[in-house]
């Protein structure tokens, strides 16, 4: 997929570029990203919209995988930036993006990162709670400013992915819940407060998701309160955000539906409802991470030790694991993979492909079909470029890998590989024992 191809060498080439040469130069593991395919992917969300003449904002969920050279790609292609923290937002501002186009989410924001934030002119804050809702106001005043908000809300719905990445339901940590007053009195308070200007409402479903059906009952419960609000407070939203969630193809058992047409069927339920409520219609944002980063990444591995359990199953170890990809421990999630340095090789096994951390949950893949490997072959794990490199971890302190990008044959190192000396950095030897 994407600029992926088999070269004449038999080697997995990305981007016009030698996944093994990268992976000799660079070191492993090593992450690579497809540059034209995030292009591909940003482009086809935005032009769903602009065929619609629907006004939109894409904005893209940095926690997907958020470093300098990455927003600055987000901002070459104009996409918004949807950040959760003062980690995020102070990458994000290092980069260079434009405040007025950044977004600020989270349950949890403390005053200071809200202070960064107001300090800064981030455009819009997606408040998420009560508490927030009272710092916020406080702080605006304090910094004579009016914050642009939209208020979390929590639609429940359940939607059919992974429970840890279930945001919608009622039993939620996140957003005014929408349907017992909550979201009510958020808006009561937001519309008093003379410091914040209330933009619309916001609501993300969950991650990884393959139907439709959630975001159009989504947009239906939203419209519906809509329509109370228009009513009860006058007030009509300028912007309606459905949040992320689109799902991607990791494996073959993956399903998804193009980027375009989830955004066909929000549009077209945002303009029924529309009608029905008598309403402008609303600019329509959505904060898409995975599908914008996922299947552009790919990380490349060094295939060292194997063991083999007899009439169960051989074990092939790789230098990295849990501490770069812990998505298969903690979702059970599931990844292709091929040898990149032997990719016409047809003689294949299958195998299980284990990490190198202390922990039997560390395995990346358990049964993968893989031509016979040996110490020093490269194993290519493709779509990881989602939650890979922005939840890796320094667990049994694995330095954590590098990241390239690769585009039109040129390869470009954006992340360095972690030394052990980075990984001591912060660490304050105890004081020197005085004899007595
Ligand atoms: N907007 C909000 C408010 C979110 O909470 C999220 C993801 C997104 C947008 C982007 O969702 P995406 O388009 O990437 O699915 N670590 C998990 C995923 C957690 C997602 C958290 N929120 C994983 O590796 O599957």
């Amino acid at each position: 997929h994407g600029t992926s191809r088999v070269n004449d060498k038999g080697h997995l080439e990305i981007g016009g570029v030698d996944a093994v040469e990268l992976a000799k130069e660079y070191g492993t593991p090593l992450y690579i990203y497809d540059v034209a395919l995030i292009r591909q992917r940003a482009r086809a969300f935005k032009e769903a919209f602009e065929k619609h003449g629907v006004k939109a904002q894409v904005a893209y969920a940095s926690k997907a995988f958020s470093t300098m050279a990455m927003i600055q790609l987000v901002e070459e292609e104009g996409l918004s930036l949807d950040v959760v923290s003062g980690g995020e937002l102070y990458t994000a501002l290092k980069a260079g993006f434009p405040p007025a186009r950044i977004h600020f989410h989270g349950n949890n924001k403390s005053r200071d990162e809200l202070a960064m934030a107001l300090e800064h002119g981030v455009g819009c804050i997606v408040v998420d709670n009560f508490y927030e809702l009272e710092l916020l106001d406080d702080l605006s005043k304090q910094y004579g400013v009016t914050t642009f908000i939209l208020l979390r809300v929590t639609p429940g719905i359940e939607a059919h992915t992974h429970d840890y990445i279930l945001t919608g339901q009622e039993d939620s940590k996140f957003g005014f819940d929408l349907n017992n007053g909550q979201a009510d009195e958020a808006l009561e308070k937001a519309l008093a407060s003379a410091s914040l200007h209330v933009l619309g409402l916001h609501c993300h479903i969950g991650s990884q998701i393959f139907e439709t059906t959630g975001f159009v009952l989504a947009a239906q419960k939203i419209f519906k309160k809509i329509g109370s609000w228009k009513e009860k407070y006058k007030f009509v939203p300028e912007v309606v955000n459905l949040g992320g969630g689109f799902g991607i193809r990791y494996t073959s058992e993956d399903d998804p539906i193009p980027a375009a047409m989830y955004v066909e069927q929000i549009i077209q339920e945002v303009k029924k409802q529309v009608i029905e409520m008598d309403i402008t219609m609303p600019e329509i944002w959505i904060e898409p991470g995975r599908s914008l980063v996922g299947d552009a990444g790919t990380t490349i591995y060094s295939i060292g030790s194997q063991k083999e359990v007899p009439n169960v199953r051989k074990y092939v170890a790789v230098d990295g694991g849990m501490s770069d990809n812990i998505r298969p421990a903690l979702y059970e999630a599931k990844y292709e993979a091929v040898l990149a340095n032997r990719m016409l090789d047809e003689n294949e096994e299958v195998v299980a492909i284990a990490g190198k951390c202390c922990e039997s949950g560390d395995m990346l893949i358990w049964d993968l079909p893989l031509p016979k490997a040996e110490a020093g072959d490269y194993l290519a794990v493709f779509c990881t470029g989602a939650y890979g490199y922005s939840m890796a971890n320094n667990y049994n302190r694995i330095p954590r890998p590098a990241v390239v990008f690769v585009e039109n044959g040129e390869a470009q190192l954006v992340v360095k590989r972690e030394t052990y000396e980075d990984l001591v950095r912060l660490d304050v030897p105890l004081k020197a024992k005085v004899n007595k």
